[in-house]
């Protein structure tokens, strides 16, 4: 199977050779994914044909969006983009934990940046499917001036070609980006992004997501809580990889530096995304991921409050008929309950 040959080699390049791949059109696998009425959802406007997002960190330069709809998801989440392109930290950088299920990162946004992104969506765009979700989530280049520039900069610059943006102020390998989640610095970038935004015809309807990491203390999350709702942010998404290291990883490499995403996060992202669900008393729209690797999970996050549910890491370890699998548990899964309907399920965990 493709995806044993690619774990033969080191993460990046067999990252860098599945984009290629994907980008030469092979036909890796193509097929109509099945449709399920009790999975699709209306959330803020957006027609979501099923809750399984690709979430950011794969397609950081909008160069497989076809591709990865063939496998079903039901929107993909490009980037992170920064303004201007740049490199990323020095290699090595990405680290399988194969023994944990789990990936640990310090790639550092790179990217293509703006310019080619943005072209990158405009050819998507030509024949763009109406069922075809694209989040498009914005970051900051580590060398610029003023961080809160950088984020009108891609809001506007790549807002309009997406259905939703997502600001990044979580990843751990951009020095000062997680101090955006502070309290004075969010409302301070939220208050500007929306005032971007209302300048802008095309922006003015578009949702919003701000997406945190899961190393936030209790005050922390609530003061996010607490703003958000202020200011009407539309969506958090909850959450990126953490800095943290579990006491249950073995792996050899557990002591890398950067995020750690996969199976060992699930527990405490799900946990920071029923807290938040519970303090905003369900208002705000969220986004559940990571370690999310099967149907349960997902439905998991979805019982813990979240409308829809991203992964990436999972999609590393089992391929791209995760999707599959997922989508089909969780169908089961909501008729065992006694739901027609997967909006039925949400924030409803004990
Ligand atoms: C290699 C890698 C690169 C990532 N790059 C980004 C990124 O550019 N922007 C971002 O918001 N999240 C990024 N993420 C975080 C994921 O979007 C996701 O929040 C996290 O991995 C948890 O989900 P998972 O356990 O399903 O992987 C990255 C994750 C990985 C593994």
């Amino acid at each position: 199977m493709l995806i044993n040959l690619l774990r033969l080699l080191p993460p990046e390049t067999a990252h860098t050779i599945t984009i290629k791949l994907l980008k030469s059109k092979l036909n890796l696998r193509r097929k109509n994914s099945k449709i399920y009425k009790s999975l699709n959802q209306t959330i803020l406007g957006i027609n979501f044909k099923n809750p399984i997002g690709l979430a950011a960190g794969f397609d950081k330069n909008a160069e497989v969006i076809n591709q990865m709809f063939a496998y079903g998801f039901g929107f993909i989440e490009v980037g992170t983009v920064t303004p201007k392109k740049q490199l990323g930290n020095e290699k090595p950088r990405v680290f399988r934990l194969v023994e944990d299920d789990a990936i640990i990162n310090h790639l550092g946004f790179n990217n293509k940046g703006s310019e080619e992104i943005v072209s990158n969506l405009k050819s998507f765009y030509v024949d763009k499917d109406i069922n075809e979700i694209i989040g498009v989530n914005v970051g900051k280049n580590k060398s610029t001036e003023n961080d809160i520039d950088d984020y009108l900069y891609g809001v506007e610059k790549l807002g309009i070609f997406s259905d939703y943006i997502t600001i990044n102020i979580s990843s751990p390998n951009t020095p000062g980006l997680r101090d955006l989640q502070l309290r004075g610095r969010i409302e301070a970038l939220v208050k500007k992004i929306q005032k971007k935004q209302s300048e802008i015809e095309q922006l003015v309807n578009k949702p919003i997501f701000i997406k945190i990491s899961p190393d936030l203390n209790d005050e922390q999350l609530r003061d996010i809580a607490l703003m958000s709702l202020a200011n009407n942010i539309n969506g958090l998404i909850i959450s990126n990889s953490t800095i943290q290291r579990p006491d249950t990883l073995i792996s050899n490499y557990k002591n890398e530096v950067g995020g750690l995403s996969g199976k060992p996060i699930f527990l405490n992202s799900t946990i920071l995304l029923k807290k938040m669900h519970s303090l905003t008393n369900g208002q705000i729209t969220l986004i559940g991921v990571g370690g999310v690797s099967s149907g349960h999970e997902c439905y998991e996050k979805i019982k813990a409050g979240a409308s829809l549910v991203q992964l990436y890491t999972a999609l590393v370890y089992q391929g791209p008929e995760i999707i599959d699998h997922i989508l089909k548990e969780l169908d089961e899964l909501i008729t065992i309950d006694g739901y027609k309907h997967i909006s039925e399920a949400i924030g409803k965990s004990s």
